[in-house]
């Protein structure tokens, strides 16, 4: 047991109780008395059982570290002193491991810390969860929800500076690893009253706020806003900004929340554009204009504000215009128009913007899931999260707080239900001994709300759908007689006479007794609220809207789609909302936090009993402690406490053959567990004290120990054995093998020590015959070579005086005189051709000679170029020239110019002075002609090509036609400035004429012609020939402009594909270009 103790450290230095139920004595007074010295040293969680009481601290503390989520990950519950943190422990891993699906309930009033509660649990729950980069993705997208969901959806009130208006459950899903995959987030009912008015001291939602004081200039520019809040109407000025809320920062914050969730950036956009609309649209004002009937009919007061915010969403002004004066009913058929007044029109107004911004609302909350939605289908486990607005006593309530306290009703119902109803229950149903504690059970108030016949819902949903005038004042004479029994009803003019006299209670009010308090709530307002009636003109006009998100938000106002069935009411849809909700809830295994708040001035250290108590008694928790003291803090079926604990006695141990409970007896009494420790339940065991528990779970721990060394030992055991002998056995293969291997070599070895004796022997005996053989060999060469000598010797001294001193010299001169002639007669004999431009030249026969070789090759070739010289005419002479100026032109830059070089110039291919049909062109043209050829002149306009005569002559040129041979054209050669030709394979050429000469009235020409090249050289001659103008330039390029009468086209040469075939083709693409297609070659 002492070892037991050391671990429970939730009772080692505890200031006041941890844990309520080991209060002593307990009494209202000592509980508060409790909860108020824990509070005032910080220490401000405190359990009942299993369940967390939360003080709101109103300042920072430092328990919410990284540090402390190590400290509470995977430690007991009661451990360590209380803390949220266990409790997430708690539920996470019983979730992990016991694959129970989770709920944890936040509950408690406005302020007292439930939002900040959950924020806690997710981020715990984030902390100890799985990691990797997509896990760390998900977790990120869900933590991040929260700031986008509390900037639309929070605003400050009198008790809160950020009070959630809506209500938020959210599903967290993990795998079975317990890594998480994704969540699922509902709201509830958004406080939408508040966009168009707020009680004073409190404010719009933040978001207003915090888009005029964070966005940038451009942005508000774009969205047509002004920074200052003090021109919108929606905005509440009298506490515009709170202090410790800086909005400009949050606006940041809540863009990159956005960006992380996943938002485009047009969808922020969009969002962005509604807020601006719903200011925009708090600004129209309305004036009354008479009309002929009487009636006075709205109009829009100052229209600039209506424009912007048609702008802003694409609206066609007069549509909206018109559904602010005028209202269509549709009823069987018929469509009747009737005048709105100026009340009706802003009662529309309002009504529009608290639409659009509760369905932009309920359009974040969709798009947010549809970002963090689990991508996986396989099973899940769920953790969810519940937040909703704490139950909450104004002034002056209204329908929203009658809605809020009907929840805040459910969640108390559901905890009264599954701790307090169910634990007693139990102890009937296992037959233990039980003394029932009296508490209070509020299902008689859920019924008063939600009864289907005569439940106070029931009756407003029949008070809007009944025929008739319907006020508030009908419904609440409705309430007067059918609640008038209840007996947490309350109202001055029910049936029951006692409130009569009662001046707390004014007509128009009607009072419930809520478990939490009693609650006056006025009826004004509760019919329209409940109606949540749009006049069907704005839903069209809306939907009309160029803006997608809007279309969205209005699918009714299609006129495709109209659907003359009312929609259901406000508190209908909520109803049933929470129906789901309660019944979800049940499905899981709850854990509780109820936040308590201190004080109501939202400051630090400061404890109200009055308020704390008042807490603390409707949330029921003395009897929630009662309960714990009386019964058991653990029970068990007996099978699992068997499984569980059966090692920690001999008799059960490994097997127990009997009934479970015998085992269990039998277990406890070998352990001397005190009698009164324990009860013996019908299927389970109670076992009053945690410590108990503890005691137990330490035995298991170390008898786990014990029992996995035996195992470990046993097992280490046999490893070593069986690899001993494996060993041993290889040992012996291995020697085996080893030896063989050591005789082998060590035979090798001598045997070739053997063979190396035996060859160095023979080699040794070999050598020496060698040497032997070789001596005698020698003697016989030398006795030859001394013999051979000395017969030189003799024959030289015998013959000497036949030679003379310088025969060598002579021999030389005449070896090479030799060679020379050879080479000359050899060169006679295979000298190339006379043609100059034969190549060939026979190979030198000798290194020496080179120099002269090509020395003769050169002579050579100049004599037999002269040769050839010789043999020209003057005419031919000079079509040879023309020939090397063609080349000079177009060689390598015209594709056509190879083509060309074949073919000689013959300049008159028409013979013109000849032909008869040619007569009367031959007697213009006074000069000679120097070519004469029909070309093809290009249209400009089309493109087409038409016949003509081309005339060159040594002073113009002449373009007549081919048929009639009549003049068409005849210009004068130094008008012409230039001629323009592609480097391709085509014939087109462009006679560029100089500016201001009469005949560059008319325009280039652009002509083609196969002898292109024939017909550019010759003009490009006559232009150099004659001295007093400069010669005509060639420009060659495959982009030109030519002068067509006062435009100027740009002809452009391209290559045409395969499929355009081989001939070239022309076209006119529009006023600026002409394209021509060549074939490729
Ligand atoms: N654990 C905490 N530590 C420090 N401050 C806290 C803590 N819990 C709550 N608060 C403070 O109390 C304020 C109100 O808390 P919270 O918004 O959670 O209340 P709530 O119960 O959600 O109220 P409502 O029902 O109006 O939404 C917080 O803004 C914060 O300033
Ligand atoms: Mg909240």
């Amino acid at each position: 047991m002492s070892k037991m103790e050391v671990k429970t450290s939730l009772l080692d230095n505890m200031i006041g109780v941890g844990d309520m139920v080991l209060l002593e004595p307990l009494s209202e007074e000592t509980f508060i008395e409790n909860l108020h010295k824990r509070f005032e040293h910080n220490e401000i969680y405190t359990y009942i059982g299993s369940v967390v009481i939360s003080m709101n601290p109103y300042k920072s503390l430092p328990i919410f570290t990284a540090d402390k989520v190590e400290e509470y990950r995977n430690r007991n519950f009661y451990e360590l002193s209380p803390h949220i943190y266990a409790l997430a422990d708690e539920a996470y891993r019983s979730l992990r491991d016991q694959d129970k699906d989770q709920c944890i309930l936040i509950t408690g009033e406005s302020g007292a810390g439930k939002t900040e509660a959950s924020k806690l649990v997710m981020s715990y729950v984030a902390a100890v969860c799985g990691k990797g980069q997509e896990v760390n993705k998900v977790k990120e997208q869900l933590l991040q929800s929260n700031p986008v969901l509390e900037a639309f959806g929070n605003a400050k009130t009198v008790r809160n500076d950020n009070s959630s208006r809506f209500g938020k459950y959210m599903d967290i899903e993990f795998d079975f690893k317990g890594d998480p995959l994704g969540g699922v987030i509902s709201n509830y009912l958004l406080e939408k009253s508040r966009v168009v008015k707020q009680p004073r001291g409190e404010r719009n939602f933040h978001i207003f706020y915090q888009l005029l004081s964070g966005a940038s200039e451009d942005t508000l520019k774009k969205l047509k806003l002004d920074r200052d809040f003090s021109k919108y109407n929606y905005l509440s000025l009298d506490s515009a900004s709170v202090n410790g809320l800086d909005d400009a920062a949050n606006f940041r914050t809540v863009r990159n929340a956005m960006q992380i969730v996943g938002f485009m950036e047009d969808e922020v956009q969009s969002v962005l554009e509604l807020v601006a609309a719903v200011l925009k649209l708090g600004n129209i004002e309305f004036k009354p204009e008479s009309r002929v009937n009487g009636f006075d009919e709205s109009r829009v007061k100052d229209k600039n504000d209506l424009k912007e915010m048609c702008e802003l969403l694409g609206i066609e002004q007069s549509v909206l215009e018109r559904a602010f004066s005028f209202r269509t009913v549709e009823a069987k058929m018929e469509k009747v128009s009737t005048t709105l007044n100026v009340a009706q029109a802003y009662y529309a107004r309002d009504a529009l913007a608290k639409n659009i911004y509760s369905r932009m609302f309920s359009w974040l909350v969709t798009r947010i899931n549809e970002s963090i939605k689990a991508q996986t289908k396989s099973r899940k486990k769920v953790m969810g999260v519940l937040d909703i607005y704490g139950f909450e006593i104004f002034e002056d309530n209204s329908f929203e707080q009658f809605i809020i306290n009907y929840c805040n009703e459910k969640l108390q119902q559901i905890f009264i239900e599954l701790t307090l109803r169910e634990e007693q229950e139990e102890y009937v149903r296992e037959g233990i001994e039980w003394t029932n504690i009296e508490y209070f059970n509020n299902a008689i108030i859920c019924d008063l709300i939600e009864n289907n016949q005569n439940g106070i819902l029931a009756m407003l949903d029949e008070e809007c759908l009944r025929p008739g005038t319907v006020t508030d004042e009908t419904f609440l004479d409705k309430l007067n007689t059918v609640c008038a029994e209840h007996q947490h009803f309350e109202s001055r003019l029910s049936k029951n006479s006692k409130f009569l006299t009662d001046h707390s209670l004014p007509h128009n009010c009607f009072r419930i007794q809520h478990y939490a308090g009693k609650v006056l709530y006025r009826v004004e307002g509760f019919v329209d609220k409940n109606n949540d009636l749009l006049y069907r003109d704005l839903s069209q006009a809306m939907y009309k809207a160029n803006h997608s998100l809007m279309k969205l938000l209005f699918p009714e106002g299609n006129p495709a789609k109209v659907n003359l069935k009312r929609p259901p009411t406000a508190g209908f849809q909520f109803r049933a909302s929470v129906g789901t909700l309660m019944k979800n809830l049940l499905t899981k295994n709850p854990n509780y936090i109820r936040c308590i708040k201190p004080n109501d001035k939202k400051a630090a250290q400061v404890f109200t009993d009055s308020l704390v108590c008042h807490q603390v008694r409707y949330l029921g928790l003395m009897e929630n402690v009662r309960v714990r003291r009386a019964g058991y803090a653990f029970r068990q079926p007996y099978e699992p406490c068997l499984e569980r604990y059966k090692m920690l006695c001999k008799q059960t141990w490994p097997h127990w053959k009997g009934p479970a409970r015998e085992g269990v007896e039998v277990l406890l009494k070998d352990l001397e567990v005190p009698e009164d420790e324990f009860s013996y339940g019908r299927s389970k065991i109670f076992i009053r004290n945690p410590r108990t528990l503890f005691f137990l779970e330490e035995k298991r721990r170390q008898c786990l120990e014990d029992l996995a060394t035996l195992i470990q030992k046993i097992y280490r055991g046999w490893k070593c054995r069986t690899h001993f002998l494996l060993l041993k056995k290889s040992q012996v293969v291995v020697a085996a093998w080893f030896r063989r291997y050591a005789q082998q070599r060590k035979y090798q070895k001598i045997k070739s020590s053997s063979i190396v004796v035996q060859s160095f022997i023979r080699g040794w005996k070999a050598r020496k015959i060698l040497r032997e053989l070789k001596y005698q060999k020698r003697c016989k060469e030398a006795v030859t070579t001394i013999a051979a000598y000395w017969h030189g010797t003799q024959v030289r001294r015998e013959y000497r005086k036949f030679f003379r001193a310088n025969a060598g010299k002579k021999i030389y001169e005449f070896t090479i005189q030799r060679i020379m002639q050879k080479y000359f007669l050899g060169l006679k004999n295979t000298m190339p051709s006379m043609s100059p431009i034969d190549k060939s030249w026979p190979a030198r026969p000798y290194l020496f000679l080179e120099g002269t070789h090509q020395e003769l090759r050169k002579i050579f070739h100049l004599w037999r170029c002269k040769k050839y010289r010789s043999q020209f005419t003057e005419e031919k002479k000079a079509i040879y020239e023309e020939k090397l100026e063609a080349s000079e032109i177009f060689k390598d830059k015209k594709a056509l110019y190879p083509s060309s070089v074949g073919q000689p110039f013959k300049g008159d291919y028409l013979e013109i002075n000849k032909n008869p049909k040619y007569q009367k062109l031959n007697s213009v043209v006074d000069e000679k002609v120097l070519l004469a050829d029909v070309v093809n002149k290009i249209n400009r306009a089309n493109g087409k090509g038409a016949s003509r005569i081309f005339l060159l002559t040594k002073k113009n040129f002449v373009l007549a036609d081919q048929k009639t041979g009549q003049v068409k054209a005849s210009v004068p050669l130094p008008d012409l400035s230039s001629v323009s030709v592609s480097t391709q394979n085509d014939g087109f050429f462009a006679l560029k004429l100089k500016e201001g000469t009469p005949s560059a009235a008319k325009g280039d020409f652009l002509l083609s012609s196969d002898r292109l090249i024939e017909i550019i050289t010759k003009l490009h001659r006559t232009g150099a020939a004659s001295a007093d103008r400069e010669p005509i330039s060639v420009d060659i390029s495959d982009e030109f402009l030519v002068q067509f009468k006062q435009d100027k086209v740009c002809v452009k040469f391209i290559q045409a594909g395969p499929k355009n075939g081989n001939s070239v083709t022309c076209k006119r693409k529009n006023n600026r270009l002409l394209e021509v297609s060549v074939p490729s070659p």
